[in-house]
């Protein structure tokens, strides 16, 4: 399919949701429920690392990128002395555009940006069931690490996820 990436503005922000809960929560994807508002969601963002995926006015899909840590604070250091910045990742496609290269495409241009802008390790919580994402993740270098016990609330029960991770260094992936 063919289909661009940009970044994400406001006009985008009411698909962007209603994608998010498709695939957080697709029993409940018609629902009037919302993420929070624009204002808050693209503040939480890091600045220049929030995506869609687009054709013509629809977007298809997008990834955001959240800091998990100050953005001017040191958390680690690398091999090379440099200063470790984490970030959460995140990439969702509408159900009816999936299967098409559209992930793949957001999560390989979401990772370029975490480059450009000084972020070191990328980590995705996934659940276990989601077979999907773990090997899209896979693909891209992210590895399985020990769990640091976080969980999600879904359909009013909390449920353990898998934690992925993927360092700047791990290159190791092969370009479409
Ligand atoms: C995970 C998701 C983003 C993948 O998007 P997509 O556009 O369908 O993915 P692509 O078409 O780019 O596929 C990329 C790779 O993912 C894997 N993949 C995609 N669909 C798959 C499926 N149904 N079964 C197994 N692997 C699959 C494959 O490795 C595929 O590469 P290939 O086509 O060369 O085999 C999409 O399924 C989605 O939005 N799911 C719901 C939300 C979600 O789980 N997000 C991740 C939260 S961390």
């Amino acid at each position: 399919m063919d289909f661009k990436i940009r970044k994400i503005k406001f006009e985008d922000y009411e698909q962007v949701e209603k994608i998010y809960f498709e695939g957080e929560n697709p029993e409940n994807a018609d629902s009037e429920a919302f993420l929070m508002p624009w204002d808050v969601w693209i503040r939480e963002r890091v600045p220049g690392c929030t995506i869609v995926a687009f054709k013509d006015n629809v977007v298809l899909g997008w990834a955001a990128l959240t800091p998990l840590s100050n953005k001017n604070a040191a958390v680690g250091v690398n091999d090379d002395d440099q200063e470790v910045r984490v970030a959460e990742e995140g990439v969702y496609v509408a159900e009816k555009y999936r299967r098409q290269g559209i992930g793949q495409a957001l999560l390989k241009k979401i990772i370029e940006l975490s480059k450009k802008n000084g972020i070191w390790t990328l980590k995705a919580r996934i659940l276990p069931t989601n077979t999907t994402s773990i090997a899209l993740h896979k693909k891209f270098g992210f590895k399985e690490v020990d769990s640091d016990g976080s969980r999600v609330k879904m359909d009013e029960q909390w449920k353990d996820v898998i934690l992925m991770e993927r360092n700047a260094k791990n290159d190791d992936f092969q370009d479409r």
